[in-house]
């Protein structure tokens, strides 16, 4: 039985608050004989939760039937759980959980009128220390702009588009599809795929909603074949003649794998309108490529980074990870120094989280992963060097069930920050999608989730009842902006 594990008894609202605490706590849910066992209970005038570990009373803690009173008995559980873990009983984070911290920030700011405000109760309720203050209004004042209400945004809306396939599967990842060449509908799934842009197109018409950014992942989209990618990308690009102003829109492709990419489909994008495309070495080093199944080369990347540069007018986008198997800080200076000559205009530092479902969970190349402290100290040695090269953070996301008080950290160079990451990250703009495994969500001031809908991740579900999904997505948007 896994140490890391709780059930929980009793009401719902109480009940999504402790599942935040305990996943900060890197605890994951478990029905059968868990370690601890909670139990809610809302009473007369407050909830109360008894906490037992192994079946002996540990704690009650009590809280007012508010929000407030929920999230003061979260804070409780997290320092319990932590302090029996042998940890301080609050990290850098303090009671501060869930994976947008931003998003918080933003809503502060809303609500009390300013970001000193919004820092303040921060430091003081949630007890948030003072880097990561400093790093929440870092972030939070370069997206301010792209975030605070205005009564003109409710009809501008992002597309994302997502091509569930790649050619190898990563092992730190949980991509839930299956691979490329083992998938035998291909052709029906491209079909799929462009009836479903011509459905949104119709939707961005009626609508009379404008673009803001447009954004095709996955996966990795360049791994379709050229003339399919050709036919996806044309599909998405007739998107592009609803923008929100003449100027060119941002509109991202990730070609994170160098062994998916061909210098024509780089072409393509660039007929298409494509602004910023993703190259994503992850870490420098072949033995830890090669390790992570990544079926690509250290100099495959600095050959296409180049190509890039010279053959076409992208923004490139890079992403990292700290931790993976084998990795030590010796390789993530290697990586910095690369980076700092290469410049690209982003650079996404994440910290390796093991994700249920990959290959790494189950035991691949585990045994080789970092310490949490080198982990630690890699992510923060990033920090230092892309600051001191020019770049600032422009987003923040924590994982889930990770223990340690890092953060995953998107840094631009000023000026180059890419919108979609933003709107993604702070959930103020509505996001319309296509593709399997995709998600479509309406928000609105001042609560924004309003409604949203999932499309099915197994491809093969979404070819066949794509026209179930469009007709539920037509009825969203008419109960949406027709009310
Ligand atoms: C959704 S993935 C898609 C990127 C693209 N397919 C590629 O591999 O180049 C986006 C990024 O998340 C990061 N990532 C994926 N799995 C991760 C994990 N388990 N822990 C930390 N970062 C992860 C990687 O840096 C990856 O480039
Ligand atoms: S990291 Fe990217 S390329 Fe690798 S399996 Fe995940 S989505 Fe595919």
């Amino acid at each position: 039985m896994n140490k890391l594990t709780y059930s929980y008894r009793g009401p719902l609202p109480l009940g999504s608050v402790v599942a935040h605490y305990c996943g900060a706590a890197g605890l994951t849910t478990y029905k059968e004989g868990p370690t601890w066992l909670l139990v809610g209970e809302e009473q007369a005038t407050q909830y109360s939760l008894a906490v037992y570990e192994n079946g002996t009373l540990q704690a009650t803690f009590t809280g007012s039937l508010t929000n407030e009173g929920r999230l003061h008995i979260g804070g409780q559980l997290l320092r319990l759980l932590r302090t029996h873990q042998g940890l301080a009983p609050l990290g850098d984070w303090g009671t501060l959980v869930g994976v947008r911290p931003t998003k918080l920030f933003h809503k502060l700011w809303d609500q009390l009128g300013s970001a000193e405000a919004a820092i303040e109760r921060l430091r003081t309720q949630y007890e948030v220390t003072e880097p990561k203050l400093a790093l929440l209004a870092q972030v939070a004042g370069l997206q301010r702009p792209y975030v605070a209400p205005s009564a003109d945004s409710d009809r501008l809306v992002s597309v994302y588009g997502g091509i569930p396939f790649c050619q190898t599967h990563c092992t730190y990842c949980s991509f839930p599809y299956g691979l490329l060449q083992d998938y035998k509908r291909v052709p029906q799934f491209v079909e799929a795929f462009v009836a479903d842009s011509e459905h949104l197109q119709s939707l961005l018409a009626t609508y009379h909603l404008q673009l803001a950014t447009l954004y095709v992942g996955g996966g990795t989209p360049t791994s379709l074949g050229e003339a399919d990618f050709e036919t996806v990308t044309t599909a998405l690009a007739k998107l592009l003649a609803y923008s929100r102003t003449a100027k060119a829109l941002e509109f991202t492709v990730e070609a994170g794998r160098p062994d998916s990419v061909t210098p024509y489909k780089l072409q393509t994008m660039a007929r298409q309108g494509v602004s910023r495309i993703s190259i994503n070495p992850q870490s420098m080093q072949d033995s830890i490529l090669k390790a992570i199944g990544r079926g690509h080369t250290a100099q495959a990347i600095k050959d296409l980074y180049e190509y890039v540069r010279l053959h076409t007018p992208f923004q490139v986008n890079m992403d990292f990870i700290a931790g993976l198997p084998y990795q030590q800080e010796v390789h993530m200076i290697e990586n910095m120094d690369y980076v700092c000559q290469a410049m690209p205009e982003n650079v996404t530092i994440h910290t390796l989280a093991l994700k249920r479902g990959s290959p790494l969970y189950e035991g691949v190349g585990r045994e080789a992963m970092p310490e949490e402290k080198a982990v630690q100290a890699m992510v923060a040695y990033c920090k230092e060097r892309l600051e001191a090269a020019g770049y600032v953070p422009y987003y923040v996301y924590r994982q889930q069930y990770m223990t340690s008080q890092t953060e995953n950290i998107g840094y631009t160079l000023p000026g180059h920050e890419c919108e979609y990451n933003i709107r993604i990250m702070e959930e103020r703009q509505s996001i319309l999608s296509v593709g399997p495994g995709s998600s479509s969500k309406w928000m609105r001031a001042p609560e924004y989730r309003q409604l949203q809908q999932h499309m099915p991740k197994d491809v093969s579900v979404y070819i066949d009842t794509l026209d179930t999904l469009l007709g539920k997505r037509s009825q969203l948007c008419k109960q949406f902006w027709e009310g």
